[in-house]
């Protein structure tokens, strides 16, 4: 009887534990990811394999199809890469 009690005691602990880590986790988009601007993302990752392409070198719908395609490749988060496009969108 006494360690059944003792074992919810441990679940009801966890519990808390875990809804309270929930909480301040939450689904919030990590600082260092929330904090940088979308040229900055363009500079920080797109010079690591070949020159960073000038936002003039395409139009609005060639960046959907070519980030897209360097999404995966240069291993960029949905956000980061949604970032990387309206930069270049913005200053084509
Ligand atoms: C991990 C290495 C790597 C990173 C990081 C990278 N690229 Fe690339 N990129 C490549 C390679 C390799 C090619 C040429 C071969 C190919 O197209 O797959 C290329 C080609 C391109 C092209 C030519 C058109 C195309 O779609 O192939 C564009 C534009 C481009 N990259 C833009 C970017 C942008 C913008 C970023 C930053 C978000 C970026 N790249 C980051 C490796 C990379």
């Amino acid at each position: 009887m006494k360690t059944r009690i003792k074992t919810k005691t441990i679940l009801a602990a966890l519990a808390i534990t875990v809804s309270l880590t929930a909480m301040m986790n939450g689904c919030a988009v990590p600082e260092s990811i929330a904090a940088k601007s979308g040229a900055q993302l363009w500079g920080e990752n797109c010079n690591r394999c070949h020159n960073a392409p000038d936002p003039h070198t395409f139009s609005d719908d060639q960046w959907d199809a070519a980030v897209e395609h360097m999404h995966q490749k240069a291993i960029l988060t949905d956000t980061e890469t949604k970032k990387v496009v309206e930069f270049l969108k913005s200053a084509n």
